[in-house]
């Protein structure tokens, strides 16, 4: 078991240590359990999916509690993902003054939390992206926040002050949300991409009857029953990759072994030739908009589109790896033994557009406006890659809501 506290000063006059008189963090940790009830989550019953609205600022589910109403400084959930990053809920007291999220990065719980001008960041613990349920509880004990995993104890963290006279952090209500912050992402010790394709269900937060403020159109089928790792398109949008984001995209360079290859290289892993996997796969633009390739899996076989070109590939059985190879000379699209090619009329500097920023669409043409698009992707692909690395769909410049990044339907699961 990994453990590890760091401390943050912001301030040089903040200490780890001690004030024997402590409020704890309770207020962080709790909220409505499920109530039957208008405006009331049944949280007992129905998991909620947390990756259900890409890029939203608005919770799908909160809830504010009077402090005098929490009995426990308690809260157990179960949660379940393939996510490896993402917030997995947020607390705060004084409207955000003092706060609290627990995540996940590298699929390893993270808890960040501030007292007055301190933040303190804490990571370790089992990996939970297993794609299986977990129990978690999270627990204030005086200076300390500790974190439970099935059972057994993962992570503790703590924070306090010598210095500062003694305040009351435990003022006005305390607020928990799921989906998103309650304050500015900005204010994270250590940024983290927030957004969590995983289901939390079976909540008892800090054993308060509040009923939780749920969003109109929170989807309780998001929630899938058997999942299975993969990004599943549902026929219903796109996501998009600009190339010159970094942050997004892995870098440009390829690993020695790959150089001789190409200069870009994207691959696409999945059941490729199973019916019912239909639309556009991947589509590729320059900075200029214009499409260079496009490629649509259709009964059975890719309609390949290479400048002006067209060419049909019927697909072999159990074909598992699409590649999308670009040299300075030629495109190459290699799938399962077959291939098909374009020589370029001019060579082509495939580095400096990389750099200019090169339009990578999975699951749908863009149109003009990279929200919008025609022939969605219909079906599950295992893993995409782009240089030899696995693309994190919750990295993109715009995934439509619908694409689960991190899991598919498992439907054979007995
Ligand atoms: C991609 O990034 C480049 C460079 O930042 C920018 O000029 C371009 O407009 C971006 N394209 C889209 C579709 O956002």
């Amino acid at each position: 078991m990994v453990q590890k506290e760091i401390i943050y000063h912001t301030m040089g006059l903040w200490r780890v240590i001690i004030l024997s008189v402590c409020t704890g963090f309770g207020w962080l940790l709790g909220s409505g359990a499920a109530q039957p009830g208008s405006g009331a989550i049944p949280n007992t019953i129905n998991p909620i999916a947390l990756g259900q609205k890409w890029a939203s600022k608005v919770p799908l589910a909160s809830v504010s509690i009077d402090l005098t109403e929490i009995k426990s400084e308690k809260s157990t959930f179960e949660f379940r993902t393939f996510d490896p990053e993402g917030l997995v809920f947020y607390g705060d007291t004084q409207k955000g003054t003092n706060w609290f999220i627990l995540g996940l990065r590298e699929g390893i719980p993270e808890m960040q939390f501030t007292r007055g001008d301190s933040v303190s960041y804490n990571w370790g613990g089992p990996k939970l992206n297993d794609g299986k349920w977990h129990k978690l509880e999270v627990e204030s004990e005086g200076r300390f926040v500790k974190l439970w995993v099935d059972g057994s104890q993962a992570l503790v963290g703590g924070l306090d002050s010598v210095t500062t006279v003694h305040q009351n952090y435990l003022e006005g209500p305390l607020r928990l949300s799921l989906g998103a912050m309650l304050m500015e992402e900005e204010k994270l010790f250590h940024p983290l991409v927030l957004a969590m394709d995983g289901c939390i269900t079976k909540g008892n937060w800090l054993k308060t009857t509040k009923l939780w403020q749920k969003e109109p159109d929170l989807d309780p089928k998001f929630c899938m029953d058997d999942i299975k790792s993969g990004s599943y398109f549902s026929g219903q949008g796109l996501v998009v990759f600009n190339t010159s984001d970094t942050h997004s995209l892995p870098v440009l360079s390829l690993p020695a072994h790959l150089t001789s290859k190409g200069d870009i290289i994207v691959e696409i892993e999945g059941e490729l030739s199973i019916k019912g996997l239909t639309g556009s796969l991947v589509n590729i633009q320059t900075h200029d908009r214009e499409t260079v390739v496009t490629i649509i899996s259709k009964n059975e076989e890719l309609l390949i589109n290479l400048g002006a070109e067209v060419h049909t590939l019927s697909l072999d059985s159990h074909v598992e790896t699409l590649a999308l190879i670009f040299t300075k000379d030629k495109i190459l699209v290699e799938c399962g033994l077959k291939n098909v090619h374009l020589d370029l009329r001019e060579p082509q500097d495939w580095q400096s557009q990389w750099k200019n920023g090169l339009i990578i669409t999975f699951g749908g043409v863009p149109d003009v406006s990279y929200r919008q698009g025609s022939d969605y992707l219909l079906g599950c692909l295992r893993r995409i890659k782009v240089q030899d690395q696995e693309v994190d769909l919750d990295r993109a410049l715009y995934k439509d809501s619908s694409i689960s990044s991190h899991s598919c339907p498992y439907l054979n699961a007995q």
